[in-house]
């Protein structure tokens, strides 16, 4: 069961009840769930004996009743990266697969597994959501398993294997004139008015949560530690600062002890408002127009940007904006060097992650987990151009053969 008590406002702490309330109606603060920690008696082998899902965590997730979905969602790999490492001087590296998430590759399905279970039992019949494309595939597909109606926002510039994983599971879709924030603006009316559930406003305190999730894995992953460093890339801002509140709840529950990971925000130099307020000593970003080929986090003026900056410094963490090109060389090096091929959003937070480690914030004999997020084969626009083309040949063995020759000739 879950030890859930009530939402709290981040900013004044009143207390709220746990409905489809996305700010505190005193201050407009934004709500997380309040839990009752001291009735949690969990124990690391009970959940190392449970199925392989982020539901092993759900004493410390924000639902009264049974999950619905993502029983295959979370548990991602952890990947000890050794070949990159040593690419980048570094002695213990590991990506946080997320790439592979179950069933739309990406991140949100943790985040979708559980506003969806939520969406349920608050009576929701239409999941809805305003997205960059990675949110909308999996509300789509979480809302095709649990058989109700769907509405997904989208900027009407995505790429194509975005709007496909959508479009596969038979969503209503909307391609907004616009980017993201537009979008976002556009949905908040409408949930007032329509009162649908969209799992990033009004069921965002219970969307959130579903976060954490990757920071309890990355601690049970390795052995029930921390790392040194997490890198984590940053949109709306909902994944960092859950990372760091997952790590803290670990060790509230007694499963975890140790100093807390510094935690690093990755953006792409073209969207970067929350690298910018940390390097201007500012506690809210300064909204900014997007303009980078890693559109799944294209947010201009992220929703919990205050959270992300409140994480970083509290963590003693940094901010790192990348430029695209640096983006697509770590996409690459990804690929060859550990065969995981990630989307533009991993590209980032393996560019930040090379440029922290050169500028000496990330030392050579310190552990880091970096997280990718979401799936390169939905973005393939983004490197097709770069790769090399295939050897294309006749049937015969002699064809073969002379190319052969003639390679190792120059070789
Ligand atoms: C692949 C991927 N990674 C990371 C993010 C970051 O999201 P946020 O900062 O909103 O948690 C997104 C969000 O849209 C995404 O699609
Ligand atoms: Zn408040």
């Amino acid at each position: 069961m879950s030890a859930l008590i009530g939402l709290q406002c981040h900013l004044c702490k009143a207390l709220c009840p746990t409905t489809a309330v996305y700010v505190c109606d005193k201050c407009l603060g934004p709500l997380e769930p309040l839990y009752d920690y001291d009735s949690i008696k969990l124990t690391r082998d009970e959940i190392a004996a449970r199925p392989k899902n982020l539901w092993r965590y759900r004493e410390l997730l924000p639902i009264t009743g049974e999950p619905l979905t993502g029983f295959h969602s979370g548990f991602t790999p952890l990947v000890r990266c050794d070949r990159l490492a040593a690419r980048l001087g570094l002695g213990e590296l590991y990506v946080k697969d997320d790439s592979v998430n179950h069933p739309t590759l990406s991140y949100k399905d943790r985040v979708v597994s559980v506003a969806a279970t939520r969406a349920k039992e608050l009576g929701f019949d239409v999941l809805a959501c305003a997205s960059t494309g990675n949110l909308a595939n999996s509300v789509s597909a979480h809302a095709a398993r649990l058989g109700m109606e769907c509405s997904v926002f989208i900027p009407d510039n995505l790429e194509a294997g975005k709007l496909l994983g959508s479009a596969i599971f038979g969503p209503t879709i909307l391609a907004i004139a616009g980017n993201y924030d537009d979008v976002n603006r556009l949905c908040t009316q409408v949930a007032d008015r329509y009162g649908w559930g969209f799992v990033n406003i009004n069921l965002r305190a219970y969307y959130a949560e579903g976060a954490k999730t990757l920071g309890f894995e990355v601690v049970e992953q390795l052995g029930w530690r921390y790392p040194r460093h997490l890198v984590s890339p940053v949109a709306g801002g909902t994944l960092l600062p859950r990372i760091a509140r997952g790590f803290r709840e670990l060790a509230r529950i007694g499963l975890v002890a140790g100093e807390l990971p510094r935690i690093h925000a990755a953006q792409a130099a073209g969207c970067a408002p929350v690298v910018r307020a940390l390097e201007a000593g500012l506690d809210h970003p300064e909204p900014v127009k997007p303009d980078t080929i890693a559109k799944s986090i294209a947010i201009g003026n992220p929703a919990d940007g205050y959270q992300v900056i409140q994480t970083v410094r509290a963590t003693g963490g940094s901010g790192s904006a990348v430029g695209d090109t640096q983006i697509v060389e770590a996409i690459r090096l990804l690929a060859e060097t550990e065969g995981i091929f990630t989307e533009p959003a991993g590209g980032t937070t393996l560019a930040a992650t090379i440029d922290l480690v050169r500028r000496g914030v990330i030392r050579k004999d310190e552990s880091v987990v970096v997280c990718v997020t979401g799936n390169g084969y939905k973005t393939a626009e983004v490197v097709t151009d770069r790769l090399a083309e295939p050897v294309r040949l006749g049937r015969a063995f002699k064809e073969f053969e002379a190319w052969w020759e003639s390679r190792r000739a120059l070789a």
